[in-house]
């Protein structure tokens, strides 16, 4: 086994579910809640803008009133006490991450706390609602949408993720479903490059078998325990 120096870190919504954010295809997830084609697509929001603002503005109400849970501050303790190279990806689209204190965070799927001109491109933090079609702050334009990747969208920043996944000794994937692409590959990516793969997860997930190791239990619990685990050498 190589030193342990280059950490990758996928996350996903399993991490805040003990936060009270709902996970998406867990029993009463949103994704059965909502049609994923009406919500969460391009052509959904063409179809009917009102309907997906209204999903967006009520998800983007709901995350500032919660808080990061024991796995979130874990990490974030990781990545101020760990010397070597750290990189945070996240499916999520809260910011959990960042309020738990963790800087080097990557949010593949955007976030629900920016909004996204489509006429300037500009992207603006945001924290109130945008089913009146507010102006963009940089351009005038009553174009803002929600700055979150759809599906048939691209999802952000990926040279840089791969060349992270590229130098990584260890990836770790935790509370996801392993369900979505290209996320979903990235420990298949890892295992090419010989990198050590963990999975941490309340059961086992659709790339389980990928992992050199699994471990199945709540993040709250499974991720401060590993974090103790690489922090105590
Ligand atoms: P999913 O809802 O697909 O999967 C959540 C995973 O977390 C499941 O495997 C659960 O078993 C696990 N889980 C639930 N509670 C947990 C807990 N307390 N501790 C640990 N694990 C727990 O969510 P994601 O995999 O994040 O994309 O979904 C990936 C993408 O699909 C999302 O980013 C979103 C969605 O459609 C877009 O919207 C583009």
């Amino acid at each position: 086994m190589r030193e342990m120096r280059n950490i990758v870190i996928l996350t996903g919504a399993g991490i805040s579910a003990e936060s009270g954010i709902d996970t998406f295809r867990d029993a009463g997830g949103l994704w059965e809640q909502h049609r994923v084609e009406d919500v969460a697509t391009p052509e959904g929001f063409a179809r009917d803008p009102d309907l997906v603002l209204r999903f967006y503005d009520m998800r983007r109400e709901a995350i500032q009133t919660k808080q990061p849970n024991p796995a979130h501050e874990a990490l974030a303790r990781l990545d101020r006490d760990w010397g070597g190279e750290l990189l945070i990806v996240t499916q999520n689209v809260d910011d959990l991450h960042e309020r738990a204190g963790a800087g080097r965070v990557l949010h593949m799927h955007g976030t629900h706390l920016n909004a996204w001109c489509t006429a300037c491109d500009a992207r603006t933090p945001w924290t109130g609602p945008m089913i009146d079609r507010p102006s963009c702050p940089e351009c005038g334009a009553r174009s803002l949408r929600p700055d979150v990747v759809w599906f048939g969208e691209m999802p952000y920043e990926m040279d840089r993720i791969h060349s992270a996944l590229r130098q990584a000794d260890m990836f770790v994937s935790i509370g996801t479903s392993g369900a979505v692409y290209p996320a979903a590959g990235f420990v298949q990516e890892a295992r090419a490059m010989r990198v050590r793969t963990l999975e941490l997860n309340l059961e086992a997930s659709q790339g389980s078998r990928w992992f050199h190791e699994t471990r199945q239990g709540p993040a709250s619990q499974l991720v401060p325990q590993w974090v103790d685990e690489v922090l105590g050498g």
